[in-house]
């Protein structure tokens, strides 16, 4: 059976490339609600409605469990869709926090995400469950997404946004920033020598994608739920709910390879 990812759009491709390198043999089947992305500018109740629909569509298809890669959905609907899917959901706001929490040493970790995270206080009550020592600042990185989406991820204009976000949290003495959303590893460059730049070259930057694939590939291995690797290398199915041409031709740059034939579904 293949391991269901979802995602507001194309971001979560970056946890598809991060469970690849994690899980090779694994199938994938990836669904991006282009449609109706972006999802961190909108309410809890709206979030939540629309990813009970892409992962009951992902239920349909037989998936054997359910990697959130948003952080917006995760930070808000992860209960829901575990009450109501009869499967294992796993998000990405509890593997950041973990992994932040094992990389600093005084306490201050920053958090760049979507408004609808940052308000949500997820990292911070993911946070507080690691350590109780922890401070956690939040601050909310709203024009990262489309320069993301736009593949404008060197140069200036990033570097100018990233800098305004991550001022704030250099203020506060941070040690740790955690990427608190899908697509800001594709900024990962910018944001990591501009935090140096404020906060010295001891800062670490924090790409939940990463530990995300690490944790899933524990708990499929603890499950026994891993796919059998005398079966080659798995493959990823991607569907999405709007778009699918102009979807294939960025995939490739959040999947660092070529990549097509997304399936266009409606839910
Ligand atoms: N996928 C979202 C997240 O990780 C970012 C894009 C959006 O706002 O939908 O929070």
């Amino acid at each position: 059976m293949p391991l269901g990812v979802f995602d507001s759009g194309l971001g979560g491709l970056t946890v598809v490339r991060a469970l690849r390198a994690a899980l090779p043999y694994e199938e994938i089947v990836y669904l991006g609600d282009t449609a109706r992305v972006p999802y961190g500018t909108k309410g809890p109740a709206t979030v939540t409605r629309y990813a009970l629909t892409c992962a009951n569509h992902l239920v349909a298809r037989g998936v054997k469990a359910i990697v959130i890669a948003c952080n917006t959905v995760s930070a808000v609907a992860p209960e829901r869709l575990r009450v109501e899917l009869d499967l294992p959901v796993l998000g990405v706001i509890e593997p950041g926090a973990r992994a932040a929490a094992d990389a600093t040493r005084v306490f201050k970790v920053g958090v760049l995400a979507t408004a609808g995270t940052i308000a949500s206080g997820a990292y911070p009550r993911a946070l507080s469950a690691c350590s109780t020592r922890i401070e956690t600042y939040g601050q909310a990185a709203p024009l990262l997404v489309p320069l993301a989406e736009e593949g404008w991820t060197d140069g200036d204009v990033p570097r100018l946004a990233a800098r305004r976000y991550l001022e704030p949290l250099a203020r506060a003495g941070v040690d740790v920033i955690v990427l608190g959303c899908t697509h800001y590893p594709l900024l990962f460059a910018v944001i990591e020598e501009e935090a140096r730049a404020l906060l010295g070259p001891q800062v670490q930057i924090i790409d939940s994608a990463k530990a995300v694939a690490r944790e899933v590939a524990a708990f499929l291995e603890n499950r026994a739920l891993l796919r059998d690797s005398s079966l080659g290398e798995g493959s990823v199915k991607l569907l999405v709910t709007d778009l699918p041409k102009s979807f294939d031709e960025t995939a490739s740059r959040f999947l660092g390879s070529e990549i097509g034939g997304a399936e266009q579904v409606d839910l």
